[in-house]
């Protein structure tokens, strides 16, 4: 409107201009020429009107021209980038709507802004219900300062990717979620929010590590009876002798309760291992777990006259947050194949290490070695180079250790043997 009213204006400005100007100079061309040559003045004075008439159209022309092609040519870079707009709307639009994830985006105070239909689906709630909505609705208990912290993280900047239990339906589900800062001209006006449901991606990993779990057990039970007909034969040993003897003999005593104090280690051992427990992480020192695994895994090396040593080389705290059972069942995952890469006579050699916030666990053997290709497909389910073997062991392992945010490192040499390092953070 501003621009319109510029340029008539403009238009009727030259207009004028052009008009006093030839007014002007036709007037003192006629006036000099009335004084020299008459009919010169009469010619002039016919045709001034015309003369003006054509420069000024020529001039009025040239200035509409200019002006109204500046005009267009703005108009259609302004139609071309509100068409580019809507395209990359509706790139958007689509992103969200169709995003087989819910897609959330929340405000700085954490309020719900909009959902996708997924996140609709998945949450119970229509995007009108959540809209202006705490997401603290969905949380309880530990998780809901889990998510506050992951959610401050984010409004400052830093995306953030976890795993967390939320309330849906009526029931707990577990999501994956990504979470990262929304940044309008320099500035995080909230967060968009990536998330999916593996409630049973989780469980069948986790209903993974119990059976194999149960099939280590199986495993380890005959070594186990092995292990614990040893001493029940010196107890019968024992028992007869007093029995024929009829005395009592002190010395004998003490034997036998130092044995049967054994049988009830590992009797014990293999109890805690097989029960069925929930996940749960608390404050554990890895060098006890460890010497309760040794318990159980001693009783295999001995089948088949393998020595471990073990060796403790900390110097600093080995507590770490993990579910006991399941750190077992990696050490005994482990050691197991490296009893198993040693075909008789061999030895082990177990090391505990501190490094800053760390403890490295390693296990060392002088087995057969694992040759190049198979080293890249180690930790694949499935894979196993043993007539018996489930070709879980490590698999399992891996994945229980990325769960105590710790790593595997294997390096082999074939024909000398391997070393495994398991690395866990401390607390
Ligand atoms: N210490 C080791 N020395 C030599 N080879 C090893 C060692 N550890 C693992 N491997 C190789 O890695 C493969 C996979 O190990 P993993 O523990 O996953 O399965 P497995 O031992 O074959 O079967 P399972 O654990 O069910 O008995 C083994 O078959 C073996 O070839
Ligand atoms: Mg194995």
């Amino acid at each position: 409107m501003k621009e319109a009213r510029k340029n008539a204006l403009l238009i009727s400005l030259t207009f004028i201009g052009l008009g006093l100007l030839w007014i002007f100079i036709s007037d003192t061309a006629a006036y000099s020429l009335s004084k020299k040559n008459y009919e010169s003045f009469l010619i002039f004075q016919r045709y001034k009107g015309w003369v003006f008439m054509v420069i000024t159209g020529l001039f009025l022309y040239g200035l509409v021209y200019k002006r109204s092609y500046r005009l267009i040519q703005s108009t259609e870079a302004l139609q071309k980038k509100e068409r580019q707009l809507e395209r990359s709307k509706q790139h958007y639009k689509s992103l969200f709507n169709h995003n087989p994830d819910m897609v959330f985006e929340l405000c700085r105070k954490g309020l719900f802004i909009n959902i996708n239909p997924a996140g609709e689906g998945l949450l119970g709630h229509s995007a009108s219900e959540l809209k202006g909505k705490s997401v603290e609705m969905l949380l309880e208990g530990e998780a809901l300062y889990e998510a506050r912290r992951y959610y401050i993280n984010s409004l400052n900047g830093y995306p953030q990717k976890y795993e967390i239990w939320i309330q849906s339906k009526g029931k707990k589900i577990l999501l994956r979620v990504s979470m990262l800062p929304i940044i309008v001209s320099g500035e995080i006006t909230g967060v968009f929010g990536i998330a999916r449901d593996i409630t049973t991606e989780k469980k069948k990993e986790e209903m993974m590590i119990v059976s194999e779990k149960m099939s280590v057990i199986g495993q380890l039970a005959a070594a186990v009876a092995h292990e614990i007909r040893n001493p029940l034969t010196s107890l019968k040993g024992f028992v007869q002798l007093m029995q024929t003897s009829k005395e009592y003999n002190s010395n004998y005593l003490s034997i036998m309760f130092s044995e049967i104090e054994r049988i009830n280690l590992i009797a014990g051992e293999m109890l805690i291992l097989g029960k069925q427990q929930d996940i749960r992480f608390a404050k554990k020192d890895s060098k006890e777990i460890l010497k309760q695994v040794l318990v159980l895994m001693e009783a295999q090396a001995n089948l088949n006259n393998i020595a471990i040593e073990c060796v403790d080389e900390t110097t600093a705290s080995t507590n770490v947050l993990c579910d006991s059972n399941q750190l077992k069942q990696v050490f005994i995952n482990v050691i197991k194949n490296a009893l198993e890469s040693i075909p008789s006579n061999g030895e082990i050699w177990i090391k505990m290490k501190s490094l800053p916030h760390k403890v490295i666990i390693e296990i060392v053997d002088n087995g057969h070695g694992i040759d190049q290709e198979r080293l890249d497909r180690l930790g694949e389910p499935f894979y196993s180079t043993k007539e018996k073997g489930t070709g879980l062991g490590l698999a399992v392992s891996y994945s229980i250790i990325e769960r105590h945010s710790g790593s595997i490192h294997i390096t082999s040499e074939v024909g000398k043997g391997t070393k495994v390092d398991i690395i866990l953070p401390t607390v």
